[in-house]
């Protein structure tokens, strides 16, 4: 239950849904938590809860919106500022949005805030976690990831806009980040890893229209957010995934993700793509 006493852990989404589940029970753990939030408001309030409920003061609260590249660095270079090291990152934070929207910096919002968040956010703390090794990366995708692919003709679907399509689009580029990802760190003591949390009755979908309509008929049948988090929390805790890296997993077990996101040249373009339009590159 202490085992991860002495390690920094870093979890997007952490003030509602499986991210909050995942933050309070690394606390629990014993570790230190950075939590990250948009809204001091709601961030403030889940931290609360967190501290209490973990009875724990190594609980901390950062405030970035991780659909801007801006705001992703600001964050990134807050935590190398303030920590002396990172175990494990859990990039969790995402959405789906019923209306194409469009962020801060231009980018179709679901591909913003699910991909390239999980890809600027992870490169920016790469040399930390390394420096920190053994380290893990836990990437919260889907199952929704499924019949998707990565449009390249039109990645931020200004042609055609469908929330779902966008939404798999995103999930099937966590699967493909992990895994090339993982590719790179082979040998460096980090492993990446990514995973389906199950369908799980949290705020995601709310008041998206269609999806959020379809979302709330079907909450009674979904997992609650405690067991839906079990699986990243598995991943970034669990002495059992010690070095393992480069897969998928479901209900703590690796599985098969789609045919496509082991498709390496598709991920090598994807990585191009993201670093150009993250600015990595
Ligand atoms: N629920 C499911 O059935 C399901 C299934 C498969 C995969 N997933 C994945 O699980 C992950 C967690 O989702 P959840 O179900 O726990 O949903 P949730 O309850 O809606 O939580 C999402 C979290 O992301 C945060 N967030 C959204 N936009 C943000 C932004 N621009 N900047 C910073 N933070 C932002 C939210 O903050 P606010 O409170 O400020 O909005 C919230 O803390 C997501 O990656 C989702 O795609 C969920």
């Amino acid at each position: 239950m202490n085992n991860m006493i002495g390690k920094v852990c870093l979890v997007t989404g952490a003030n509602a849904g499986m991210g909050k589940v995942t933050a309070r029970e690394l606390a629990q753990m014993g570790a230190t938590v950075i939590m990250v939030a948009r809204s001091q408001v709601r961030g403030e309030a889940a931290l609360d809860e967190i501290r209490q409920a973990s009875n724990s003061d190594k609980v901390q609260l950062l405030l970035a919106d991780l659909s801007s590249m801006a705001s992703i660095r600001e964050l990134a270079d807050t935590v190398q500022a303030n920590y002396g090291r990172l175990d494990v990152l859990v990039n969790n934070a995402g959405g789906i949005f019923n209306q194409r929207e469009v962020s801060v910096d231009g980018y179709e919002m679901t591909f913003a805030l699910n991909h390239l968040n999980y890809f600027l956010l992870t490169n920016l703390l790469l040399d930390l976690l390394k420096a920190s090794a053994p380290a893990r990366i836990v990437n919260v995708a889907s199952t929704a990831h499924v019949g998707a692919k990565i449009h390249f003709d039109d990645i931020m679907m200004a042609q055609k806009y469908r929330s779902f399509e966008a939404y798999g689009q995103s999930k099937l580029a966590n699967i493909l980040f992990t895994y090339e990802l993982a590719r790179r760190l082979a040998g460096s003591g980090v492993t990446a890893n990514a995973l389906h949390p199950g369908g799980v009755a949290t705020e995601f979908a709310t008041g998206q229209g269609f999806m959020g309509w379809i979302f709330k008929l079907i909450r009674p049948f979904l997992l609650t957010p405690e067991q839906g988090a079990q699986t990243q929390i598995y991943l970034a805790s669990s002495p059992d995934v010690e070095g393992i890296s480069g897969k998928y997993f479901a209900k703590k077990k690796p599985v098969q993700s789609s045919k496509i996101s082991y498709d390496t040249a598709v991920a090598q373009r994807l990585w191009q793509l993201s670093e150009e339009l993250t600015g990595l590159a």
